[in-house]
């Protein structure tokens, strides 16, 4: 990073050298090889459950998806067009909708309480998507940002102060892209041999995020038009692992550049509803949307369009017992309101939580991850302890587990059921048949339960 460097160029060499022998951790060099090696942080891998919020100008016309602005005059797609036509004035542009983005109903310590309930061990919130403009007050940014124009409120700075109360740890997501920003086009245009936008706005705008609001997570994104050599991603990569606040705790994704997705940064998430069918050799994470259709909020949004509580459930499972992450979005109103479908969807999720977390939090993927037999079942692992996950009811009231090798001290329990449960071995090298417990109406209505496999000494 320019600014540090001519900072550290002042210091006498002798200072140099004893700040680099007294610190424990090493530099990391601004390339690939030395950033891939950094160590994940552990607290991201046991987090296992985040909430992603997409919240910007584009929740104003709140309609399509948070393309809007693209889709209308990037593509010029004619349903855009049309809904302009019908809904505004003749000359009406995108930046015409941001004085309507008020947040007037924007309550953090609300939204904060509600990632609590649901679980949630990080929070990533959109600090600037591909339109542009900040959720915060960005120098770099004049008129385009929440500060100047809109809810006239830092909505980074406000929500990050409620998480840090309730220890939910804090990501940014940024687009290093901006759609129509004439730099950004200007650059472009030259096929990326010059870098005004990056180094006027992209750079400042990322070390200003990181020094006023200490992230424990940077969500990068909008990388895809240009290599990361382009958008310098390696030199600020250094700078925020060697001498950045945040330098310690920091987590990233691969999103830096046409060519790191699911190859460089911190963990991997690929594409968008990435799914992969063996443990990938990277920590990953799977982003996905309540809304099937769309990350921001729109109005045109079904209740068949957003995901039912099984679904959520079965995906977090899988997620985690193949070593992911599983980073659920909801996209608030406008007026600063998480739709009180998405509210109910993650207070669902929180309560399956409450009980079956044992299993998720901090587990690790086990010697095998799911069995497809007529009941599909999922595993993890946590010291010793096997959890097993199963989504349908036996009609005997028993389920045959394969994979598992009991031994004469294994001992079998259900997550929100009281006391052990009574299993057979049909023979020695064999799985286990476990006889299910009867149900209360509440735990029956999980839908997906857990098995604890324990050895009892
Ligand atoms: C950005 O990258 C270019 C070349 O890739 C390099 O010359 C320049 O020093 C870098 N700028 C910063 C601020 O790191
Ligand atoms: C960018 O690349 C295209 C295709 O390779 C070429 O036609 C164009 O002249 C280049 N533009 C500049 C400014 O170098
Ligand atoms: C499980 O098996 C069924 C039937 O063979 C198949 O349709 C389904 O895709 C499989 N699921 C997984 C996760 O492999
Ligand atoms: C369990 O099996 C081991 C050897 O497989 C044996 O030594 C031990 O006595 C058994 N314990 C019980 C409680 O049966």
């Amino acid at each position: 990073m320019a600014a540090a460097e001519r900072g550290c160029g002042r210091l006498p060499l002798a200072l140099l050298l004893l700040a680099a022998s007294a610190s424990a951790s090493p530099r990391y060099a601004p390339d690939w090889e030395s950033l891939d090696a950094r160590p994940l942080p552990s607290w991201y891998d046991e987090a296992k459950f985040g909430v992603f919020v997409h919240w910007g100008v584009y929740s104003v016309p709140a309609w399509g998806s948070e393309w809007f602005w693209w889709s209308w005059q990037g593509q010029r797609d004619s349903k855009y067009e049309e809904f302009m036509r019908q809904n505004y004035p003749p000359g009406f542009s995108y930046a015409d909708f941001a004085p309507q983005f008020r947040a007037g109903f924007y309550e953090p310590r609300k939204w904060a309480e509600l990632f609590e309930a649901a679980g949630a061990r990080y929070v990533v919130l959109t600090s600037k998507h591909h339109e542009g403009y900040t959720l915060w007050p960005s120098s770099t940014s004049w008129n385009w940002n929440s500060m100047d124009i809109g809810p006239h409120r830092d909505l980074v700075g406000e929500l990050g102060a409620f998480l840090q109360q309730k220890n939910i740890r804090y990501g940014l997501y940024h687009s290093l892209l901006e759609w129509f920003n004439p730099l950004y086009i200007l650059d472009k245009e030259n096929n990326f041999t010059t870098q005004n936008f990056v180094q006027t706005k992209i750079l400042p705008e990322m070390v200003d995020l990181v020094n006023r609001y200490k992230p424990d997570l940077i969500w990068s994104d909008g990388e895809w038009e240009a290599p990361d050599t382009y958008w310098n991603s390696t030199e600020f990569l250094a700078w925020l692992y060697n001498d950045s606040p945040v330098k310690d705790q920091i987590v990233v994704n691969d999103r830096w550049g046409i060519n790191t997705g699911c190859k460089h940064g911190g963990y991997i998430n690929c594409k968008d509803k990435y799914r992969p069918t063996t443990i990938p050799k990277r920590k990953w994470e799977m982003c996905t949307a309540l809304d099937k259709k769309s990350w921001g909020y729109r109005r045109d949004m079904d209740s068949s369009d957003v995901m039912t509580d099984l679904e959520i459930i079965q995906e977090l499972v899988f997620v985690v017992s193949f070593g992911g992450n599983y980073l659920l979005n909801v996209g608030p109103t406008k007026d600063g309101i998480i739709p009180p479908i998405f509210q109910e969807k993650l207070l669902s999720l929180g309560s399956w939580l409450s009980i079956n977390g044992e299993g998720i939090y901090a587990s690790k993927p086990w010697r095998v991850q799911m069995e497809n037999t007529t009941i599909p079942m999922w595993f993890t692992l946590k010291q010793s302890v096997v959890y097993v996950f199963y989504s349908d009811w036996p009609q005997e009231g028993m389920l045959p587990l394969t994979s598992p090798v009991p031994t004469n001290v294994t001992r079998v329990s259900m997550l929100g059921v009281p006391g052990f449960l009574k299993w057979s071995q049909a023979s020695v090298d064999q799985g286990l048949l476990v006889y299910l417990p009867q149900l209360s109406p509440d735990i029956l209505k999980m839908k997906v339960w857990t098995l604890k496999l324990e050895e009892v000494k």
